[in-house]
């Protein structure tokens, strides 16, 4: 009996201890789980481990190995050989450990479990960013502030510049056989004239087109940081495209950074007016999804005007003109640009009414039109005429007014039209149509008028006489003769009554 009850009491005793020490190790693990850096260890293979055990040691191997064990690739079992291994034939892989390995994962890599996002992203504007050789932005970096053969061809100017946004075309070290070099580690080594870069439009050496780190930073590959827009901002700033700069003035960009907390930017997914609703992100109105829009990693998918040429077209005229010559239908899935609008105002609709968002791109529509016709096509016009009529050499930027007309479109009349498509009013006014009238009134103007006095000095009446008609017609065009002096006496005598009466505000005149 006395035994039986002892046996009794040490059972209930261990199983209350258990039970207690049950209770407070998941007490312990539930405290552990909420402690804000938290992290599940990650799941890794064998080859993984390998590269961890030696990486984590010391130096630079150990940030990285941390930065990957707080992403989500740490946590799924996405590992450094599942990024990092190579193929025999790959042109840059090396025996590393043990391992195959190569350097640069390229957007090639990434689409082995990725192929939706890849897919997009090569056929977008992005993956071709590196295809500027051509262009006269190009002159700039290779001739006018570089050179290319400096310094055996590092060609600085568009190596630490241009290729840093646009993207690279990577290229190996080789020995004097032309074998590749390898360093003291036998890791191979790349060409530092073209690497590091993670341009957007990078060429790599898989035949891949982009960087898919362009905008996702090695190694928390995290979804809250690509969502920022100082992330985009890296190359959508300054004088020529200051998209971050329009966007911070701008209201949205005002509540995103005084409600940025409540932005929820880890979520996943991540669905405007669902999962936040402070402001919108660059990545919101071009890539995020909506409640009834997948997350696009096309940037053009909401974009109907393209703003970066001299003229503005709207973004499918290029490809819809060349179907047209070729006499060829469009072919399936073919975005016009009004479908890329409505794209995009779906966006808008999540935050707005209908009848604002319209109303918005009544102004916006204007506002390019504006550009294009009182300015961007006839200083187009003027320049080709220049050229026609034998007036400037065929160099590019040796003469003071290809300075000129560079600055009226490529910075001005980008900023000016940039400004109204994103709400930046100082950047439509200010940084924009103001400098456009200044430039083409106070130096372009003049500065033609010059060349023709120059022309006919030289005996050049013929070609003087033909710049002077274009001039006169354009100047005499109803947006530009009050420049003349031309005014209409109606508007002189209203705008002359208005300037009394806001005089008065003040006491002086
Ligand atoms: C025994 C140690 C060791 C192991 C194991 C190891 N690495 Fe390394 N790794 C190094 C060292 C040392 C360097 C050179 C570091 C330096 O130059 O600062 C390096 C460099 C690298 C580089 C950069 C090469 C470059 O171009 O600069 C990559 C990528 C890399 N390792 C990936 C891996 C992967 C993936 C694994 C697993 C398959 C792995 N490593 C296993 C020691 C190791
Ligand atoms: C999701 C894919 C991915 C995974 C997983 C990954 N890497 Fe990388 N790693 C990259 C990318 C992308 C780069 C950038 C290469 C470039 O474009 O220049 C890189 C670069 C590197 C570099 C050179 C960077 C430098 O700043 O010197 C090293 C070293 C490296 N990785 C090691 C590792 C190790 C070790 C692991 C595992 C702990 C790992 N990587 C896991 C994608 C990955
Ligand atoms: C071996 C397969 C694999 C490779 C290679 C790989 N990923 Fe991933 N990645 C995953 C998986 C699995 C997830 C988790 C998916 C999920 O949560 O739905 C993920 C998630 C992500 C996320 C979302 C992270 C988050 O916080 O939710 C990003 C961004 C990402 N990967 C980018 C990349 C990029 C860029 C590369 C190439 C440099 C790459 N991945 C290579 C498998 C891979
Ligand atoms: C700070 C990053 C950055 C630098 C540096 C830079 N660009 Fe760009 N570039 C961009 C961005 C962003 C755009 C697209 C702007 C837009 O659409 O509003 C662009 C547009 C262009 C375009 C127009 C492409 C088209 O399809 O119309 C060309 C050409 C170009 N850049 C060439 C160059 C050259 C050449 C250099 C060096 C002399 C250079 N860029 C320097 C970021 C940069
Ligand atoms: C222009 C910047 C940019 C580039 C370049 C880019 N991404 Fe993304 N990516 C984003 C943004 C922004 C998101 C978050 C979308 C959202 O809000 O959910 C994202 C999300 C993702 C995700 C999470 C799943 C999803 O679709 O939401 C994966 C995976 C991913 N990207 C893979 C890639 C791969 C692979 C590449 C290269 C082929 C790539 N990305 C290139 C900006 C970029
Ligand atoms: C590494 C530099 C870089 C980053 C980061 C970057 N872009 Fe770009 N972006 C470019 C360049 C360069 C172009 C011009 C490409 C061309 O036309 O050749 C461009 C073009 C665009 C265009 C015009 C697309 C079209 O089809 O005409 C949009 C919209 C855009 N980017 C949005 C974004 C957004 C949103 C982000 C951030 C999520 C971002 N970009 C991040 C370099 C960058
Ligand atoms: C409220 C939504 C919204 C936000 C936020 C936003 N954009 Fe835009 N963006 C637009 C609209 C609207 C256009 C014009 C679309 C059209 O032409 O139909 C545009 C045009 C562009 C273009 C095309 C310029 C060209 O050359 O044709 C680029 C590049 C761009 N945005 C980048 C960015 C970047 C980078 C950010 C963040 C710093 C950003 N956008 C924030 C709505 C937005
Ligand atoms: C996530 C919600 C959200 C999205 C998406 C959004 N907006 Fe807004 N928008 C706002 C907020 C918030 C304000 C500031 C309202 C205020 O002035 O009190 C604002 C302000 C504006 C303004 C007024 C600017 C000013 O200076 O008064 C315009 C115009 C506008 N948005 C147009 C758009 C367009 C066009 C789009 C799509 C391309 C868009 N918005 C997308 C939230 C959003």
């Amino acid at each position: 009996m006395a035994t039986s009850l002892n046996t009794k009491r040490t059972i209930i005793g261990v199983l209350s201890i258990v039970f207690l020490a049950v209770l407070l190790i998941a007490l312990w693990k539930e405290t552990q789980r909420a402690m804000p850096d938290y992290k599940a260890s990650p799941i890794v293979d064998e080859g993984t481990k390998h590269c961890i055990a030696c990486h984590s040691e010391k130096g630079a191997g150990k940030v990285i190995v941390e930065q990957w064990k707080n992403s989500k690739h740490a946590e799924v079992g996405v590992g450094c050989l599942e990024c990092h291994a190579a193929e025999k034939d790959d042109i840059d892989a090396y025996e590393h450990e043990g391992s195959l390995i190569a350097t640069i994962v390229t957007p090639h890599d990434c689409a082995r479990c990725h192929e939706y996002e890849a897919e997009e992203f090569m056929t977008s504007h992005h993956a071709d960013a590196g295809m500027i050789m051509g262009s006269l932005d190009n002159v700039l970096a290779e001739v006018v502030e570089g050179h290319t053969a400096f310094n055996d061809g590092s060609n600085p100017a568009a190596a630490s510049g241009c290729w840093q946004c646009h993207g690279s075309r990577v290229e190996i070290l080789t020995d004097e056989e032309g074998n590749p070099a390898y360093d003291d580690n036998g890791i191979l080594k790349l060409d530092p004239k073209t690497w590091p870069n993670t341009g957007m439009g990078r060429i790599n050496l898989d035949g891949s087109k982009g960087s898919c780190t362009a905008c996702h930073n090695r190694h928390h590959f995290s979804v809250g940081q690509v969502r920022q827009p100082d992330n985009c901002g890296k190359c959508h700033m300054g004088p020529d495209h200051p998209q971050l700069e329009i966007y911070n003035e701008s209201k949205h960009g005002i509540n995103f950074h005084a409600h940025r907390e409540k932005m929820n930017l880890e979520a996943q997914p991540w669905i405007v007016g669902e999962d936040y609703s402070a402001a919108p992100t660059c990545a919101t109105c071009h890539m995020s999804a909506t409640p009834d829009q997948p997350v696009t990693h096309d940037v053009g998918d909401r974009i109907s005007w393209t703003l970066r040429p001299k003229v503005s077209e709207k973004i499918d005229a290029a490809e819809l003109a060349k179907y047209e010559a070729a006499g060829e239908p469009f072919p399936e899935g073919f975005l016009t640009w009004e479908q890329r609008r409505k794209n995009m105002q779906g966006v808008c609709k999540q935050c707005h009414t209908r009848g604002y968002v319209e109303s918005f791109y009544f102004q916006y529509d204007n506002q390019v039109v504006l550009y294009n016709e009182k300015f961007g096509k006839p200083a187009l016009a003027l320049m080709k005429s220049l050229r026609s009529n034998g007036f400037l050499t065929s160099a590019n930027f040796d003469e003071k007014i290809e300075w000129t007309y560079f600055y009226l479109w490529h910075h001005e009349g980008r900023r000016a039209r940039m400004g109204a498509s994103m709400m930046g009013p100082d950047y439509t006014q200010w940084h924009g149509n103001f400098e456009v009238a200044d430039r083409f009134y106070m130096e372009l103007v003049p500065e033609i008028k010059e060349l023709i006095a120059e022309a006919r000095k030289h005996g050049k009446y013929e070609q003087a006489a033909n710049v002077e008609k274009l001039l006169d017609n354009i100047l005499n065009n109803e947006l530009h003769q009050w420049f003349l002096g031309k005014m209409d006496p109606e508007e002189l005598k209203k705008r002359k009554e208005a300037a009394k009466q806001f005089r008065q505000r003040y006491s002086e005149d």
